[in-house]
C-alpha cells in the first residue's frame, strides 16, 4: 500500500495502528507485556531481515530518525541516501527515476520530497516491486505520518478525537503538518477549528475540512478563543518555501504563544508543535506543552505504521 495522504488511511485502519502503537509504547516502558509476547514474537519473525529505504530529499531530524529507529526496533534493516546531495538528483536525474531506482533495492520506501508525491505519482508510471511508499512530507502538501502521531497524542490526552476545539496558528499555505492534521481531524464534523495565519492567507480549498473552520484576521481575535480550545497546534512559518519577493510582500506577524497565552488556556488543554519550534513557541516550561511527547510518540506510531504496511 502507498501512504501518500491521510486520506489513504481509514478510521478503522487508524484505530488498529493506534492500538499497535500502544503495545509498542507499553513494551518500551514496561520492557515486556506477557500476554502480547507471542503476538510480538510472531510479528518480529515476519519482519525480520526486510529492508526499509529512507530517501530524504529535504532536511529532517524527527521524521527520519524516528522512522529509522522504528525500523531497527522492529528488526528491519535500513538503507539510506543520507541527503539529496548524495543522490543522482544532483546529476539531473528526475525524482521519478530516482524513486523507481531506489525501489528496486528495498521492501518499503520512506520518501521526503520537495514536491507533492501525488502529482509525481499521477504523472508517471511507477514500477515499484515492493510494499509501497510512505510519504514522510512532500513539499508544502502533506505529512500524513506526522498527523497520525499528532492525533495519537491528542487521543492519549483527551480520550477522543471528536468534539474537539482545535486552535491552529501557523503557515496555512505551506505547512504540510497543518494540512494533514486538518485532513485527519477535519473529516469528523464534530470538531471545530479556529485558525490564525501569520502570513495572512486562508487555507486552500483542497485542504478545507468537513468540520467547521473559522479564520481569525488578527492575533487578538485568535487569543479571544484560547479559553475554548482543547488543543493548540503551533507550527513555524515555512520561510524556506517562500521566495524573497513573497516574504517581503507579506506582513508576517508570528503569534508567539508565550506565558500570557498559556494563562488563558484551560488546565486540561494541550499545546503541540510538530517541530522544529521557533519564535511561535518561546517556552516549553508548562506541563500542558507536549512537544517531546509528540516526538516520542512518533517512534511508536511509525513502528505501527511500518508493521501495518508490511502486513498488507
Ligand atoms: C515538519 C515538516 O517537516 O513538515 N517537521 C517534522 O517533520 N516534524 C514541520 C516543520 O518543519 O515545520
Amino acid at each position: 500500500m502507498n501512504l501518500l495522504s491521510v486520506h489513504d488511511v481509514s478510521d478503522k485502519q487508524l484505530k488498529s495502528i493506534f492500538e499497535l502503537a500502544d503495545v509498542f509504547r507499553l513494551q518500551c516502558s514496561l520492557n515486556q507485556i506477557a500476554e502480547k509476547q507471542h503476538f510480538l514474537r510472531h510479528m518480529f519473525q515476519q519482519l525480520s531481515g526486510r529492508i526499509v529505504g529512507t530517501l530524504f530529499l529535504e532536511p529532517s531530524t524527527r521524521t527520519r530518525m524516528s522512522f529509522e529507529s522504528a525500523s531497527h526496533r522492529l528488526g528491519l534493516h535500513v538503507v539510506s541516501s543520507g541527503s539529496s546531495e548524495n543522490t543522482s538528483l544532483v546529476k539531473g536525474e528526475s525524482l521519478e527515476d530516482t524513486i523507481n531506482t531506489v525501489s528496486q533495492y528495498v521492501d518499503l520506501l520512506v520518501v521526503r520530497s520537495n514536491e507533492p508525491l501525488t502529482d509525481v505519482f499521477g504523472n508517471y508510471n511507477f514500477c515499484i516491486p515492493n510494499k509501497g511508499i510512505i510519504n514522510a512530507g512532500d513539499g508544502p502538501h502533506e505529512h500524513p505520518t506526522q498527523a497520525m502521531l499528532d492525533v495519537y497524542t491528542i487521543l492519549q490526552h483527551h480520550k477522543r478525537t471528536d468534539k474537539l476545539h482545535i486552535g491552529i496558528s501557523g503557515d496555512l499555505i505551506k505547512s504540510r503538518s497543518i494540512h494533514s492534521l486538518i485532513g485527519l481531524l477535519g473529516r469528523n464534523s464534530g470538531n471545530t477549528f479556529t485558525v490564525f495565519n501569520p502570513t495572512g492567507e486562508e487555507l486552500a480549498k483542497e485542504y478545507e475540512p468537513t468540520a467547521s473552520i473559522f479564520h481569525c484576521e488578527t492575533e487578538e481575535q485568535f487569543k479571544r478563543f484560547i479559553p475554548k480550545m482543547d488543543v493548540v497546534y503551533l507550527n513555524r512559518v515555512q520561510r524556506e518555501r517562500w521566495s524573497e519577493q513573497e516574504k517581503n510582500a507579506k506582513n508576517i506577524r508570528v503569534l508567539s504563544f508565550d506565558k500570557s497565552c498559556l494563562n488563558l488556556l484551560r488546565q486540561d488543554a494541550i499545546v503541540m508543535n510538530p517541530g522544529p519550534r521557533l519564535d511561535e513557541m518561546p517556552t516549553l516550561d508548562d506541563k500542558r506543552i507536549v512537544y517531546f511527547e509528540q516526538a516520542r510518540n512518533g517512534l511508536f506510531v511509525r513502528m505501527a505504521i511500518l508493521q501495518h504496511v508490511f502486513s498488507q
